[in-house]
């Protein structure tokens, strides 16, 4: 097919090479917001007095057409188009004729494929953030129902202090508010318009770039113009929150391949959401799992393609950031298909309490407490600290823990130790006792929940 650029050139373009350069198979998914672009971008020159206002009325009236067209199915995209611009722009013209050929008057592929993505990008944040509040509910309520779920804390995987399950999982609510926050930055940076700025260096026609940036929800028009079609900051600002995001997902598969393993038995994913062996009867998988994982990486690399692509190029477009795109869908589609199937696996996995609170018992991890007791009749914390460590290593000598050494081994030690004890040192009071803010007490973790309930949460804020 001939080429719309085709007047300075004496041969048609190498098949091949027509494929190499095209980018309709990836950029056709924002022929949405390409036509929306182009139907405003029309309205305008109509307004101005750039082109008639009655073919500035026709052409807006084709263009939504064409929309409705590719909508039912009526239209089909040409894959042989050079991108989904080109495309659109010649569905238009084969219907209008000559008429159809004004439509790019004051306008360049440059700010128009750049007025599109940031459109494309501020739809799917908005997914996204919807999904991560699903998440963040599915979390909530898992909490809910586990604040006196008493498990081991754990540093460098050794079993810790003593906290409660709906504390871990109050612990990711958070890293997942912090993603929100930086969707929310992002679509507030990307949320500038960069149509104008032409190809490079705006146009001499007496275009309206307010009304085009109000008219397509944009804060404002972008400054410069040779900002406006080089800048891809906003991808790579939203690839960065969405790997981000991803670790966080990441960090919790790995805690919930770990905790379903038979070694750990604290938790147990439903059967729709685990998959099987196809040699090892017995095995029962936590795929997604693994999935969510192995994908993060993926999407840090997405991040990286989009660095790498841009750190050597001179102002202002080039050809080379047609790939930014499936860098940056790839992310998008990733992120959104890990968030919600995430939330159902958590939804539906059982929580096996009594292991839980076994896996507590088993590895001092109350011997702070036991210290602490000893603090609060008095004795320096470092002389505490290393009467526990001996206890500590009595117990294990003698097959004991410390809920259960006699008493008298106790005294040998110290004489502050009385039969109290045994209640400072018991993994309930434990956990209730660090009731202070961001701590594991229910009552502390109740509140927590409480203040996401009321601002995240609470849909009346958005
Ligand atoms: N398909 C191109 C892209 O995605 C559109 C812009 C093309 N501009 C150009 N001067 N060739 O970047």
């Amino acid at each position: 097919m001939a080429k719309m650029w085709q007047g300075r050139f004496k041969k048609e373009l190498n098949e091949k090479v027509n494929d190499f350069n095209s980018s309709i198979s990836f950029d056709s998914r924002m022929y949405r917001q390409d036509i929306q672009g182009s139907i405003i971008h029309v309205k305008m020159l109509g307004k101005q007095g750039i082109i008639d206002e009655k073919d500035s009325k026709i052409i807006a009236k084709e263009l939504a057409a064409i929309y409705d067209d590719l909508e039912s199915g009526a239209l089909r995209f040409d894959m042989n188009a050079e991108d989904v611009h080109m495309f659109i722009e010649q569905a238009l013209t084969e219907r209008l004729g000559d008429l159809g050929k004004k439509l790019h008057t004051a306008r360049s592929r440059n700010d128009q494929v750049a007025v599109d993505l940031r459109m494309y990008l501020r739809g799917e944040i908005d997914v996204i953030v919807g999904l991560i509040k699903k998440l963040i509910a599915v979390l909530v309520e898992k909490a809910e129902s586990n604040l006196n779920t008493v498990m081991p804390g754990y540093t460098h995987l050794q079993r810790a202090q003593p906290i409660t399950f709906a504390h871990h999982l109050m612990a990711y609510v958070e890293m997942f508010k912090r993603d929100m926050v930086r969707l929310f930055n992002c679509f507030d940076n990307m949320n500038e318009c960069p149509l104008g700025a032409g190809a490079l260096a705006t146009t001499t026609y007496p275009i309206d770039r307010e009304f085009t940036a109000e008219y397509l929800g944009f804060k404002n028009p972008m400054q410069n113009s040779l900002d406006g079609v080089s800048d891809r900051d906003y991808c790579i600002e939203l690839a960065s929150a969405i790997a981000t995001c991803m670790m966080h997902m990441s960090r919790l598969s790995e805690e919930v391949v770990m905790w379903s393993s038979w070694e750990f038995k604290f938790i147990e994913l439903d059967d729709a959401y685990s998959t099987g062996s196809s040699i090892m009867p017995q095995k029962k998988n936590p795929d997604i799992c693994e999935l969510i994982r192995g994908k993060t990486g993926r999407c840090i690399g997405n991040l990286t393609t989009l660095l790498s692509m841009m750190k050597g190029l001179p102002l202002a477009y080039n050809k080379d950031m047609q790939e930014d795109k499936e860098a940056i869908f790839d992310s998008v589609d990733t992120v959104k298909l890990c968030l919600s199937t995430l939330a159902p696996m958590l939804a539906t996995m059982t929580v096996n309490v009594e292991n839980m609170s076994n896996a507590g018992k088993k590895g001092f991890i109350n011997a702070t407490d036991c210290a602490d007791y000893l603090v609060k009749k008095g004795l320096p914390f470092r002389d505490a600290y290393k009467i526990t460590g001996t206890l500590v290593s009595v117990c294990i000598d003698g097959g004991y823990t410390l809920d259960n050494l006699p008493i008298a081994e106790y005294k040998k030690l110290s004489d502050k130790f009385q039969d109290d004890i045994f209640d400072a040192i018991s993994l309930q009071k434990c956990v209730d006792e660090r009731k202070v803010t961001g701590g594991p007490a229910p009552q502390a973790v109740a509140k927590h929940i409480e203040k996401i309930r009321n601002t995240v949460l609470n849909d009346e804020e958005d």
